[in-house]
């Protein structure tokens, strides 16, 4: 055999979301996310039974470039108040690293945002294949009734800054308003210090 890294394939179970073999897996609970949503009352309540908000399966390859990191996110519906259940968000740690986003199933948002405080949104559904571009931070939302499950894949070196969103929060959140998902602007979020 070559000193080469060797090919391999993942299953990906497109009923459950989930892939086999299950890689490394990340698991994020309500109260994983202290200050995220909007609601505080409502978030506490919640913690009580501290559901379940997302899981990601990662397929384990070297976090170093040329690789290409590759997972499935699998985003359970509910909501706290009238905030849909989201994920953290992030930059990514070298900035200027993109990636795409590949909906199998369901229904969500993808949010994004500059350090500058530009801000885009995408309506993600099965076949919707998003590109999220260097240096946009992202966060999806599923604003469906089951559970809203997609593909990603990003450059080897990339990873992940989360602390960034935690400080400064979502440009927009997204609420249901008469029965239906509508942005409103955070008044949590303070633009980034360059
Ligand atoms: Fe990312």
């Amino acid at each position: 055999m070559s000193t080469l890294f060797q090919p391999f394939a993942t299953q990906l179970d497109f009923e459950t979301g989930k892939l086999n073999p299950k890689g490394k897996v990340i698991i994020r609970h309500l109260s994983d996310m202290k200050g995220m949503y909007l609601d505080e009352g409502e978030f506490e309540n919640q913690l009580k039974k501290n559901p379940l908000i997302y899981e990601v399966y990662n397929v384990v390859v070297p976090e170093t470039m040329p690789h290409i990191q590759h997972c499935v996110t699998i985003l359970h519906p509910g909501k706290v108040g009238k905030e849909y259940f989201m994920t953290k968000g992030h930059y990514h740690e070298v900035l200027d690293r993109a990636e795409i986003y590949f909906c199998l199933k369901g229904k969500g948002e993808l949010l994004m945002q500059t350090k500058d405080g530009e801000f885009s949104s995408l309506e993600m559904v099965p076949g919707t294949v998003a590109y999220v571009a260097p240096e946009w931070a992202h966060r999806t939302v599923n604003t469906g009734e089951e559970p809203f499950v997609f593909f990603a894949a990003y450059p080897g070196d990339a990873g992940h800054d989360y602390g960034g969103i935690e400080t400064e929060g979502f440009v927009k959140a997204l609420v249901e308003q008469n029965d239906k998902p509508t942005y409103i602007e955070n008044p949590r979020y303070i633009q980034a210090v360059k």
